[in-house]
């Protein structure tokens, strides 16, 4: 049986109260065998430290990851969240998703910036890549490829695809692991996940409901 990282990418949603709810039907989840599962969530900041307290509460192996971190180190960066802060609540960040790349403009160079900054913090990344044509900064080891016409739309990139993409992405980076993320649900999950170069899923939409996530574990 191959490791698995399944990661809950919950984007800017969920209040504290919303995240609570989520926590509160999560009974569930010790029931379930994650041996070889790696469960990583990725909440808004402002709800880490309760995820962090919910995770412990309900007695959750999850990990934590954010959504961001500041190419900078403390100090005068006004709504930026530094490395160090991210490192008291999370293991993980991504970095690179093709949102953040979009909507704030975030290229290459500042990419890299970032990549730096969770390794001097010992966090590690979640890089996303939209393609064969993104830029993979070194050091990383896991890399989520995320085709943008699969985000969100209900449309998934095709497995083999996906697949031939993350066998390509190992070889020419030399990279340990590579998810797929793109409208991943319960019910295609594990047409990727049972494919030899596609080491887990980077999950939206989807891991916003306990639910369906709890079954995208399941049948993962
Ligand atoms: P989606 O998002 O599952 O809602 O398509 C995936 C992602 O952007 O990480």
């Amino acid at each position: 049986m191959k490791n698995l990282f399944i990661i809950a990418n919950w984007k800017s949603n969920k209040t504290t109260q919303e995240a609570k709810e989520w926590f509160e039907k999560s009974l569930e989840f010790r029931v379930q065998s994650l041996e070889n599962k790696e469960i990583i969530i990725c909440p808004s900041f402002t709800v880490m430290s309760q995820v962090k307290q919910f995770t412990k509460h309900y007695q959750l192996p999850f990990k934590l990851g954010a959504q961001d971190i500041s190419a900078f180190d403390e100090g005068s960066y006004t709504g930026d969240v530094n490395g160090k802060q991210i490192k008291e609540f999370a293991e993980y960040v991504i970095v690179g998703h093709s949102e953040r790349r979009n909507n704030n403009k975030e290229d290459d160079l500042i990419l890299e910036k970032k990549v730096l900054k969770a390794k001097e913090y010992g966090l590690n990344v979640i890089y996303c890549v939209r393609s064969m044509d993104d830029i993979i900064p070194k050091n990383v080891f896991l890399v989520a490829y995320e085709p943008v016409f699969a985000i969100g739309t209900g449309t998934p990139d095709t497995p083999e695809n996906a697949d031939a993409v993350s066998k390509e992405l190992k070889q020419k980076y030399h990279i340990k692991n590579v998810l797929y993320g793109g409208s991943v649900t319960s019910t295609n999950v594990n047409s990727f996940t049972t494919l030899p170069h596609i080491d887990g899923v980077l999950v939206g939409k989807a891991s916003l409901n306990l639910l369906e996530f709890s079954n995208i574990i399941q049948n993962a």
